[in-house]
């Protein structure tokens, strides 16, 4: 059992537009735990990239990128752009790279309390003693569907068939790739939220983490 001043650790993974992203934010506040959402250190050396015209497959460019992020000053609204997302999950299939930003995510998650990661790799790779393991997915039209939604709500103009395309190239090429690829953790909690609102993904998550808090308090 560990002991009570280890870290709490709550790894979430899953494909684009999941809803893990909302879940995590959401889980950290009801738990008083610090949030990383690790798609934005991807995205934040695919920005410096793009800002600097560097070709996504420049190993040693995306390396220098990836040793000056800093976690404090990662500007969500700045790197939510889809051209940064597609560009991000280029520069993610570089194993050094990778190796770079997930040593910086495991130092996060190791400060007290804890911390909630979501990614597509932080049950798996990052944090593979991590109390609790999520794998929050959907199916990909379903997806597809909210992340329109999201768009129109903003008053933004989008094509569903795009989305939809945009987020089945995403997920093949962060499940097939060689380092880290997306897959739940064999100890993962297996949430499909096709279904379900947030809320109902919100109840079930917490019922599952507060089992988790009980077995390791052991009571
Ligand atoms: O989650 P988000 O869409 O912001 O992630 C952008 C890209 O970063 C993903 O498509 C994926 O390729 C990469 N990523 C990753 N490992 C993580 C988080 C994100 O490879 N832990």
């Amino acid at each position: 059992m560990s002991s009570a001043a280890a870290p709490l650790v709550i790894a979430i993974d899953g494909p684009a537009a999941s809803g893990k992203g909302t879940l995590a934010r959401r889980l950290a506040a009801r738990y008083g735990l610090r949030h990383l959402d690790t798609g934005l250190t991807y995205r934040a050396v695919a920005q410096r990239m793009l800002t600097y015209g560097l070709p996504l497959d420049n190993v040693s460019a995306a390396e220098t990128a990836a040793r000056q992020i800093d976690l404090a000053q990662l500007d969500r609204d700045a790197l939510s752009t889809h051209v940064i997302g597609e560009a991000a999950s280029k520069v993610a299939v570089m194993a050094s790279v990778r190796a770079i930003l997930v040593e910086a995510q495991r130092a996060f998650a190791q400060r007290l309390p804890g911390a909630v990661l979501d990614g597509r790799d932080i049950g798996t790779v990052v944090c593979p003693d991590a109390a609790v393991k999520l794998y929050v997915t959907a199916s990909a039209a379903v997806r597809a569907t909210r992340r329109l939604r999201e768009i129109l709500d903003r008053g933004g103009a989008a094509d569903y068939a795009a989305i939809l395309a945009d987020i089945e190239r995403r997920d093949a090429r962060d499940m097939g790739r060689a380092d880290s690829p997306l897959r739940p953790a064999d100890d993962a909690h297996l949430l499909d939220t096709s279904e379900m609102d947030i809320e109902t993904a919100f109840q079930t998550a917490t019922a599952i983490i507060d089992d988790a808090i009980a077995g390791r308090n052991g009571s």
